[in-house]
């Protein structure tokens, strides 16, 4: 009684997940189309939409790793139904080694929404899960945040939605959705979602605006209002913890510079940021999550300056985002080898002001009222800082210009005592 129809649209995903997957290279991600048809061969499901899902998974050596699950061609969508008023309708669909996905919905007199998406996936699928300690299927469940939509329209979203819960991040886009269509035709009354109505664009600040504008083709329509200089990033406080001590302090707000397509910034936002890593003798790693498929780790490690001088520097940053306008991954190139930061182990490294590491050329990283302490914390504090030049410049020059002012003086008084010697000695000989 269903039929389906399961379209795959090639897409080109530079699946960046470079350092998710460990390799480098272009993946096809599908477009899936769903119609399922009622006793009367009528469609009463509708839905078309993009997925894939970054999942973190438990290795056989105990470490975790990252991978990407996107959909294959050959989608089955056994098990869906049309659902009415007293049963909802369930949209599911199953794919590659034994993975599944579904969403159900609900309806009430007036709209319909999506409730629960259930995602299980299997590691026993060796091409995604190469190492996975736990084999076999892993399910999660999570509430659908999709809006309640009128009954008989058609929701439609290009943006990119994205869920997370239990290591997986699931992310959508492209999606066109309508459940418990009447008389088999699809609404022409389209609901948008809301990240698909114009809002003013990713604000940009004044520096770039020139750049920007002289960078978008004649094609594009100017912007009708001029970018808004984005404010500074909030500070957030970030620790980890090894055992019941605080093994890692920090105290930052971060900016991303994306440069991709149109360049934006994004700030980090603390409240929504979660901190994960691992703390170690010689390495240590920060990893913030923002909540909002924005992954940015950080690594430093220890190095011997000399046989008993040990300092610790900033080695390694790797940046994950969404493009929120299509879908793609943005993610730091695998070169990125730094030496920042330089401390003394055993002190903090302290830079209150905006400092920036280029992370590639699509991306740079901005740190503000930065305080971070990777090793060696004792008692949940801070040890003595080291501060950045950038901070200290100032410091060490206002003596100096005391100095040089005191020095100017000095000599000043100086020449003019000689100059009243010598004018006093020619006044007593013209006498
Ligand atoms: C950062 O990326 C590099 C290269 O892909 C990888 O070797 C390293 O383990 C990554 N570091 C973290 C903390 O994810
Ligand atoms: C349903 O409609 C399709 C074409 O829209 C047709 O090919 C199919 O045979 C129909 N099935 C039934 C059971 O009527
Ligand atoms: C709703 O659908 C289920 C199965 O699809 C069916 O058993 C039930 O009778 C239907 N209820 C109504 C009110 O149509
Ligand atoms: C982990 O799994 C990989 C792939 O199956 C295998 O090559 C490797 O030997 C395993 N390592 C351990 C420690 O079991
Ligand atoms: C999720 O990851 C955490 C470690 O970050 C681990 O303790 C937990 O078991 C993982 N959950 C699943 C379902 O893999
Ligand atoms: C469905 O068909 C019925 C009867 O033909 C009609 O009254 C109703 O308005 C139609 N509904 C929609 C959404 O087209
Ligand atoms: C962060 O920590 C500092 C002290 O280390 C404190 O003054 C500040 O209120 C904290 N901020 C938040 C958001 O907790
Ligand atoms: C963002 O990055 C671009 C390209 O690297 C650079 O030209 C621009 O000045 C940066 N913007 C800010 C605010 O740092
Ligand atoms: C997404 O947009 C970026 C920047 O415009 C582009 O480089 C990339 O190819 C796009 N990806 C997809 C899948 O369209
Ligand atoms: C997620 O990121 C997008 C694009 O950067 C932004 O527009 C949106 O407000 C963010 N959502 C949350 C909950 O932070
Ligand atoms: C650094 O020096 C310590 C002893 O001071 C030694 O144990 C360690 O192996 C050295 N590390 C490196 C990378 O040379
Ligand atoms: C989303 O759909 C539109 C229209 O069907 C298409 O032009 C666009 O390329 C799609 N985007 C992605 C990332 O597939």
């Amino acid at each position: 009684m269903a039929s389906r129809r399961c379209r795959r649209l090639p897409l080109l995903l530079p699946l960046p997940l470079l350092l998710l997957l460990g390799a480098s290279g272009f993946f096809q991600s599908y477009a899936v189309e769903v119609d399922v048809k009622d006793a009367s061969n009528a469609t009463c499901l509708y839905a078309k939409w993009m997925m894939k899902f970054l999942i973190k998974y438990e290795t056989n050596s105990s470490d975790y790793k990252n991978t990407t699950l996107d959909l294959s061609p050959g989608v089955t969508h056994n098990g869906s139904v049309c659902g009415n008023d007293t049963q909802a309708a369930l949209l599911a669909v199953q794919f590659g080694e034994g993975h599944s996905w579904s969403v159900n919905f609900t309806k009430t007199n007036e709209t319909y929404q999506g409730d629960f998406v259930t995602f299980t996936y299997n590691t026993n699928d060796t091409a995604v899960f190469p190492d996975a300690k736990r084999k076999g299927p892993i399910t999660v469940v999570v509430r659908d945040t999709m809006i309640p939509v009128q009954l008989n329209n058609v929701f439609v979203c290009h943006s990119t939605d994205s869920l997370e819960a239990e290591n997986v991040t699931q992310i959508f886009w492209n999606v066109t959705v309508q459940a418990f269509v009447q008389n088999g035709t699809i609404g022409k009354k389209e609901t948008r979602c809301q990240a698909d109505t114009p809002t003013p664009e990713p604000t940009i600040s004044p520096t770039t605006a020139n750049m920007t504008t002289a960078s978008t083709t004649t094609a594009s329509p100017a912007p009708t209002t001029p970018p808004k200089p984005v404010e500074n990033p909030v500070t957030g406080n970030y620790s980890l913890k090894r055992g019941n001590t605080t093994c890692l302090l920090a105290t930052f707000g971060l900016q991303l510079n994306v440069s991709q397509d149109k360049p934006h910034l994004i700030n980090i936002d603390p409240k929504t940021t979660s901190a994960d890593g691992a703390c170690g003798n010689t390495t240590a790693t920060l990893k913030l999550n923002d909540g909002n498929s924005t992954l940015v780790a950080f690594t430093f490690v220890v190095k011997n300056e000399s046989a008993t001088i040990q300092k610790f520097y900033l080695k390694e940053v790797n940046v994950t985002l969404l493009n929120h306008l299509n879908g793609s991954v943005i993610s730091s190139a695998d070169n990125n080898n730094f030496s920042q930061w330089d401390t003394f182990l055993g002190s903090s490294y302290m830079c209150r002001k905006e400092q920036t590491l280029e992370i590639n050329e699509d991306l740079q990283i901005h740190t503000f009222n930065l305080w971070i302490q990777p090793f060696l914390v004792k008692a949940d504090k801070f040890s003595t800082a080291e501060e950045c030049l950038a901070d200290s410049d100032l410091n060490f020059l206002i003596p100096i210009a005391v100095g040089v002012a005191l020095g100017f003086l000095i000599i000043l008084v100086f020449i003019s005592y000689i100059i009243g010697r010598r004018k006093s000695r020619t006044g007593y000989q013209s006498v």
